[in-house]
């Protein structure tokens, strides 16, 4: 049975009670992180959770993530926006995958209007903050029962 999530945040997550609250909600990584455990558990999930703000090592993270996780969510920050090294990085996962940002992307600056990975997702949640995990979980679970 596949169950095994693998929650994968990109460059400024470290740092996410420092960014703007008003945006991103004023939580730490690590209280986003049991947040999302905690989702995981209810919905019978087993989560883990890989944050780096080097982009290489982002990559790497993608080209072995089939070892540990049957399924990924993906918050890679601003590199969504325009790293086609982590689109590529993505495909050779080759595992179904959720995109998912904290704040209303599509709302926000002209940049943050477009992602380079969207195309290699099966969903993508914005603007839901915390509970956009939950949604992209449900997502997930749905995804591994067909
Ligand atoms: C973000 C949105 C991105 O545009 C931004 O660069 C981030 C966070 C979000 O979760 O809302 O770092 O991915």
């Amino acid at each position: 049975m596949r169950n095994r999530v693998e929650v994968m945040h990109g460059v400024n997550f470290d740092v996410l009670e420092r960014r703007d609250a008003s945006v991103y909600g004023g939580i730490t990584l690590t209280g986003l992180e049991l947040k999302i455990g905690h989702f995981a558990r209810e919905l019978a999930l087993e989560a883990s959770f890989h944050q780096t703000n080097h982009e290489g090592e982002f990559c790497e993270g993608l080209h072995r993530a089939a070892e540990r996780a049957d399924g990924l969510i993906v918050n890679a920050g601003a590199w969504s926006h325009y790293s086609y090294a982590i689109r590529d990085a993505l495909e050779v996962a080759g595992l179904p995958a959720v995109e998912v940002h904290l704040s209303a992307v599509s709302e926000r600056d002209d940049f943050r209007r477009s992602s380079v990975i969207r195309d290699l997702c099966f969903g993508c949640v914005e603007g839901k903050g915390v509970d956009g995990y939950r949604e992209a979980l449900e997502l997930l679970k749905g995804r591994f029962r067909e």
